[in-house]
């Protein structure tokens, strides 16, 4: 399996999609490990600075895989995925489910982000809120990263040309680029 085209840009899709997932992985568990402490702490719990900045790190890792990752599986990878497998497109359609309700946490998540940060709410209720949507976010996440790679593995790897394979790895780094132009442009 090819990694790269001749000019070694292009990685393969299935490869970029398994890293990202590694590393949104991490991320779930540096969060669930934040929750865990606001949990055993109970009504004494109370965020620090560095609460602060997990917070908006989780934030951004969450909202990078949203207008990323997300777009790249939806956009890109699992037209493809589904037609690979007979009915493929019923089959796999929890997956899509799945980044529904991420969406919806997400949002429910900046709203707690932005509560706290303009003192709307006290501090017992933004650690409970963070702790019943911060839960959501994490196992929603996980178990499906875990649903998606053994798809990816079992399916994608064998069912897919050399040459298929390339041109969604180059289609998915092209979109990757023009999506984090378009949410982080550069400014001159
Ligand atoms: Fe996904
Ligand atoms: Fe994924």
């Amino acid at each position: 399996m090819s990694e790269t085209n001749n000019s070694g840009t292009y990685t393969n899709p299935i490869r970029q999609l398994l890293d990202e997932h590694a590393a949104f992985r991490i991320s779930c568990n540096d969060l669930l490990g934040f929750l865990e402490r606001l949990e055993k702490e109970g009504y004494l719990a109370s965020i620090t600075t560095s609460d602060y900045a997990m917070m908006l790190k989780t934030r951004e890792n969450i909202r990078e895989h949203l207008n990323v990752h997300l777009i790249k599986e939806e956009e890109i990878f699992f037209p493809r995925l589904e037609k690979l497998v007979p009915q493929g497109r019923i089959k796999f359609l929890y997956l899509n489910y799945d980044h529904e309700y991420l969406r919806i946490y997400f949002e429910d998540f900046c709203t707690i982000v932005s509560d706290y940060e303009n003192d709307r709410v006290p501090m017992h209720v933004t650690v409970r809120k963070l702790i019943e949507t911060g839960k959501l976010i994490v196992h929603n996440l996980l178990q499906h990263i875990l649903a998606e790679d053994t798809v990816y593995f079992e399916v994608a790897e064998s069912g897919f040309s050399e040459t298929e394979l390339n041109e969604m790895g180059k289609e998915m780094k092209q979109l990757e680029a023009r999506l984090k132009e378009e949410h982080h442009p550069i400014s001159y």
